[in-house]
């Protein structure tokens, strides 16, 4: 394991798109949506720096298939949905890699009729993607490497590290949890 992204550099950053997204949602009906689990450092760090009033609420995101799968079947969870009808929804997740995590759950919450639809992760693999949709906010492109920390995990641990490190072969053998 070896580290990528340092956690002073990860708190400039996401303190910059916190201010940019309170800039682009000023006198808007903002509600932010985080997708358990991988979501929620990112998030309770992003809305310290949105300086406009808004709602905070999550969904529940998870595949299966291994604890490196991405895009394994998934699995989402909306009983923890708070309404969005007429609001303003910005997605936040944890990291871009295929994107079909992302694209599933926004063509599902259309349905309720948001005002807008807009996502955010703070990390984007690079050459991972197998959609048309990009995020509309992200704050580092990395390598199509497998990360953890900040609440990115590998078999449900390594979320609490503050930087992101990339894991390598030899990590991947046995989990700890
Ligand atoms: P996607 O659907 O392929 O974009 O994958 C999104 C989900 O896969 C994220 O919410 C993560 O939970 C997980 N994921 C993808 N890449 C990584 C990684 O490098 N480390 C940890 N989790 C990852
Ligand atoms: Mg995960």
């Amino acid at each position: 394991m070896y580290p990528l992204i340092p956690a002073h550099q990860i708190a400039l950053r996401v303190a910059a798109m916190g201010r940019l997204i309170g800039d682009d949602y000023r006198n808007k009906s903002l509600t932010v949506l985080g997708v358990l689990n991988g979501s929620i450092i990112l998030v309770a760090d992003l809305i310290r720096s949105v300086q406009v009033p808004h709602r905070v609420g999550f969904v529940h995101a998870s595949s299966y298939g291994g604890p490196t799968t991405a895009s394994g079947s998934l699995t989402i969870g909306w009983n923890l949905l708070p309404e969005i009808q007429g609001r303003h929804v910005l997605l936040i997740d944890d990291i871009f890699d295929t994107g079909k995590t992302l694209v599933r759950l926004t063509d599902t919450l259309q349905q309720q009729r948001p005002a807008s639809l807009r996502t955010a992760v703070l990390l984007w693999k690079q050459g991972a993607s197998e959609v048309q949709a990009v995020p509309d906010y992200f704050g580092f492109q990395i390598p199509n490497k497998f990360v953890v920390g900040y609440g990115l995990d590998y078999g449900d641990d390594y979320r609490h590290l503050s930087d992101v490190h990339v894991l390598e072969e030899s990590d991947l053998e046995g989990s700890a949890v």
